[in-house]
């Protein structure tokens, strides 16, 4: 593995000390970006995925203006679904849709891994190229979404805020939520391998909808399948994010992650007692933030900063994506208070 000139993402992933806290921002490329904006005037969403040197581009977009300590490769979670043959697409003020749903047990039987390199060589091809255009300057992140919230999108072929479809399908016929899991769970051990291979040099895995599931529900449905991805991947630091799961810091812990992300509505220094040390954290700061004045943002940062403490393992983040209509100049103020803040 080369060496990164910017280590501090990956000493705080270890739990080393740092000079600063690194921080990068979830979606840091995208629209709040005027120059993503333009990019997208020419380009749908899934040429850009698809396209290295255009993903590339986007991806180097915020590491242009701002001193962003991780760069995070440029595509999306349903690349996987698209691969398998659902026919993806973004629809303004819909967000993503499929052609194809999963709607019946032959749809989910028929399903296989998609092949690496004929089917998604393009997510990889994207990685390698951002690596050589940093030149070893910050790390690179590949990332992935969790079966659960894979499989969430397929089964209700859309957005959705009330999951009816997959949680019938979770309680009538839970074995065959399992098997749509299973393949979505091989699928994304393969498709993470092919990010590090290509040079990511951490991954992160987004559950974002694991939060909706009850207790039982998500040790078997979500965790589960996390932990059959920790136990296969190539030995590399893995963060887990899992919207809503402030309450399974211990469980998620447990899985051998290195990271745990938080988001906004849990205490990062509560946290950080329950998981004693054991993961680094990743967070919180409510993204709402960034609509306030550059005073409210550098005290929030200061609230976050010292609920983690003095500790090691601490990496600077929202709680979730950054809303597309924030003021780039307030995501200039947050980066520079962070590395000013956490100094000593
Ligand atoms: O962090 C980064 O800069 C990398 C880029 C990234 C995107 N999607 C680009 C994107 C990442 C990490 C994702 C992950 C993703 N995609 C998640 C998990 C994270 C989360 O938010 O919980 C989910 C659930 C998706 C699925 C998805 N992709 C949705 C629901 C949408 C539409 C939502 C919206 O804001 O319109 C997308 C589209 C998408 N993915 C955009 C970007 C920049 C906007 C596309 C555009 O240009 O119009």
């Amino acid at each position: 593995m080369s060496i990164i000139q910017n280590d501090r993402f990956l000493k705080a992933l270890a739990r080393q000390s740092v000079d600063k806290t690194p921080i990068w921002i979830m979606r840091q490329a995208g629209r709040y970006l005027p120059e993503y904006r333009a990019l997208r005037e020419r380009y749908d969403f899934m040429t850009v995925c698809k396209t290295p040197e255009l993903a590339c581009e986007v991806a180097l977009q915020p590491l242009a203006r701002f001193d962003l300590d991780a760069a995070i490769v440029f595509s999306d979670i349903l690349t996987i679904p698209d691969a398998m043959g659902l026919g993806l697409s973004f629809q303004a003020n819909h967000g993503p849709v499929f052609a194809r749903p999963l709607q019946n047990q032959r749809d989910i039987e028929k399903l296989t891994v998609p092949d690496m390199r004929d089917d998604l060589g393009y997510v990889a091809d994207a990685v390698a190229m951002l690596v050589k255009e940093l030149a070893g300057k910050i790390p690179v992140i590949g990332f992935s979404g969790s079966p659960w919230t894979l499989a969430s999108y397929m089964v209700e072929g859309r957005s959705t805020k009330e999951f009816k479809k997959i949680k019938k399908l979770m309680f009538d016929e839970p074995q065959l939520l399992h098997q749509l899991l299973k393949v979505l769970a091989d699928s994304v051990v393969a498709y993470l391998a092919a990010q590090i291979a290509a040079g990511a040099s951490a991954v992160m895995v987004f559950d974002s909808w694991g939060g909706v599931l009850s207790t039982p529900a998500y040790l078997q449905f979500s965790l589960h399948y996390m932990q059959l991805i920790m136990n296969n991947l190539p030995k590399i630091p893995v963060i887990l994010f899992t919207k809503g799961g402030g309450q399974w810091l211990e469980q998620m812990a447990a899985t051998g992650c290195d990271a745990i992300s938080l988001d906004w509505t849990v205490d990062i220094g509560q946290a950080r007692q329950k998981v004693n040390g054991q993961v680094a954290l990743q967070g919180n700061m409510d993204p709402h933030v960034l609509y306030a004045s550059p005073a409210r943002i550098r005290e929030e940062v200061i609230a976050v900063l010292k609920s983690y403490g003095p500790e090691p393992g601490h990496i600077f983040n929202l709680g979730h994506g950054i809303l597309p209509d924030v003021d780039p100049e307030r995501v200039a103020v947050l980066v520079n208070a962070v590395h000013e803040l956490s100094c000593d």
